[in-house]
């Protein structure tokens, strides 16, 4: 199957771009592998054909919308991001309404409508500097709680947020981080922004998964409890193979970045399918929002 993509991917002149938290097999045949800043710049920079994209909905959707004349695949339509259902465009208009002085930051975990009715977005690598760099006193933050109650630390302004929450991040409790630091006393313990509040409190950095490889690379320990999906272990061991890390429990596994496989890869390539496309309209009123996120410095 390896062999087949890489000739297919030769022939549709492609490039593969996968999530850190995809199947490992799936990061190893990607020609790009990173977390959701980094996957959107390349998108956005690549002169391939064809993108197909290894990730969730809405990723498969930044890179439409970033690169109207590629065409992008995703593998599996049924590879959907809970988080990014939990807040309509329709809901957001009536927030904005509720609040029509503040600006509208949306995680990139959204539909591309709810990009359309934003005014910029945001990774997990980037919130806080979205955020600083806008000119509005009251933010509106969709759709991620955790992650707006992690920016509202660092700055003066009123975070207004939105109830939605990263069902895989939002399970992880206290207790895991504490078991976990039980069984590696000499671990530092890094967290991702999606966790709750709670859990965020006994981090030692809190960082994007592009921010965890980051981290791990350059500090002096050697060993590191990973509070974040299970796939960015393989991609904190290949990136930085001397150095030991271990997950915070057996069950933080998001299923929707599971779901594509070799076999759907090489469908994919050899069907161009599934092509993921934008109506117009909200294509550019969505890209607006990515290229002015894209144009923040990177903070973790
Ligand atoms: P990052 O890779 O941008 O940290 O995002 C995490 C995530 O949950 C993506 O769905
Ligand atoms: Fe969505 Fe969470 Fe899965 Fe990321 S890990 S795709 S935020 S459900």
């Amino acid at each position: 199957m390896i062999e087949k993509i890489l000739k297919l991917k030769q022939e549709r002149n492609a490039v593969i771009l996968a999530h850190n938290y995809e199947r490992p097999e799936i990061q190893d045949i990607a020609d790009f592998v990173g977390d959701s800043l980094a996957l959107s710049i390349k998108a956005s920079q690549t002169d391939a054909d064809v993108i197909l994209f290894c990730g969730v909905d809405f990723m498969a959707e930044s890179a439409a919308i970033l690169s109207p004349d590629k065409t992008v695949l995703i593998p599996d339509t049924d590879a959907k991001c809970p988080m990014a259902a939990m807040i309509t465009e329709q809901e957001l208009i009536e927030m904005k309404q509720m609040h029509p002085d503040a600006c509208v930051v949306c995680y990139v975990n959204t539909s591309a409508a709810v990009k359309a009715e934003s005014d910029i977005c945001c990774t997990s690598a980037n919130a806080v500097e979205v955020v600083e760099s806008l000119d509005c006193d009251e933010i509106i933050f969709v759709p991620d709680k955790n992650l707006a109650l992690y920016a509202a630390r660092f700055t003066e302004k009123k975070i207004i947020p939105w109830d939605g929450y990263c069902p895989t991040h939002h399970q992880i409790l206290p207790y895991d981080i504490m078991d976990a630091k039980e069984r590696h006393p000499d671990a530092e313990v890094l967290i991702h922004p999606e966790c709750r509040p709670e859990v965020i409190d006994l981090a030692d950095g809190v960082y994007s998964t592009g921010g965890m490889v980051m981290y791990a690379r350059d500090s002096r320990s050697n060993e590191f409890i990973i509070a974040t999906e299970s796939g960015m272990l393989h991609r904190l061991e290949r990136d930085v193979p001397s150095k030991r890390f271990y997950a915070v429990s057996d069950y933080t596994i998001c299923p929707a970045m599971k779901m594509i496989t070799l076999s759907e890869v090489v469908r994919s390539l050899e069907n161009l399918e599934y092509v993921v496309t934008v109506p117009d309209d909200v294509q550019k009123k969505a890209k607006h929002a990515l290229d002015r996120m894209i144009e923040v410095k990177r903070g973790s």
